[in-house]
């Protein structure tokens, strides 16, 4: 059983990368929700074909012939819709491909704040460095801003800070500097606002060693692997946050 359903492949094609095609069998398993569940809730990106393929536009006419670093973007929709996530951090923006698909997820739900940390990477050879002229988060449809809260420079001075403004983090994804170190402090950062069922995700775990499975060990989470790509996730759980929590 591959689990797809129609339109699925039609939205991956749309984006123009086949890293995109969404594990249902990793959005079921962080949300306890049925793949068929999941699949339903996909088709409702079928509606945002136009805008999806503007994304692969953007990005084509700015010199790049993939879309972006995030390798799940509809799984990041579907996780926010059926996580029904209101409060949402994320570090690591370049031209905007997850914080896209987060606030699509937030406005179909009809409420909630999506948080991006970006220090923006100008020089280099970097992937993620933004086109001349562009700014982080250029692929971000200007009528998704009303939800989006973009801060820019260092995750290492901006999410403490971001952090205790906030009083709770339903869902955090770490996708800014992959190392060890700052992948722990980001995570330690977080922790005190994470809560029973918060969702936390990192990328490119393959650089990180072993600071994502040990956070998620420490707080009672089982670790689950997105199929093809170096993204994971976890869900707080319920008993271990509550005993957390008092
Ligand atoms: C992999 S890209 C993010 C990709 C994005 N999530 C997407 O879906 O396309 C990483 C971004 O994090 C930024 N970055 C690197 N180090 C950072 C730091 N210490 N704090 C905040 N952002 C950082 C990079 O400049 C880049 O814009």
């Amino acid at each position: 059983m591959t689990g797809r359903l129609p339109g699925r492949s039609g939205l991956t094609e749309a984006l123009g990368d086949p890293r995109a095609e969404p594990d249902l069998e990793w959005v079921a398993a962080l949300t306890g929700a049925t793949k068929i569940a999941v699949g339903r809730t996909l088709e409702e990106l079928t509606a945002r074909t136009e805008l999806i393929e503007r994304i692969r536009t953007q990005h084509r006419e700015a010199g790049r012939d993939f879309y972006a670093q995030i390798p799940a973007p509809f799984d990041l929709y579907a996780l926010t819709r059926l996580t029904g996530a209101s409060e949402l951090v994320e570090t690591g923006v370049s031209s905007g491909v997850s914080s896209t698909f987060f606030l699509l997820g937030l406005e179909r739900n009809g409420g909630g704040r999506l948080h991006s940390i970006d220090m923006p990477t100008r020089t280099g050879t970097s992937p993620v460095r933004l086109p001349p002229g562009k700014d982080t988060g250029w692929v971000v449809p200007s009528a998704l801003n009303g939800r989006w809260d973009l801060q820019l420079g260092p995750s290492e001075a901006l999410l403490p800070e971001l952090v205790h403004e906030l009083r709770q983090v339903d869902l955090f994804l770490h996708d800014s500097l992959h190392t060890p170190d700052h992948l722990r402090f980001e995570l330690a950062t977080v922790r005190p606002r994470l809560r029973p069922g918060s969702l936390v995700l990192a990328d490119n775990t393959n650089w990180t060693g072993r600071a994502f499975p040990e956070f998620a060990r420490s707080l009672g989470g089982k670790v689950f692997a997105r199929r093809n790509s170096q993204l994971q996730g976890f869900r707080v759980p319920p008993a271990r946050a509550a005993r957390r929590h008092g």
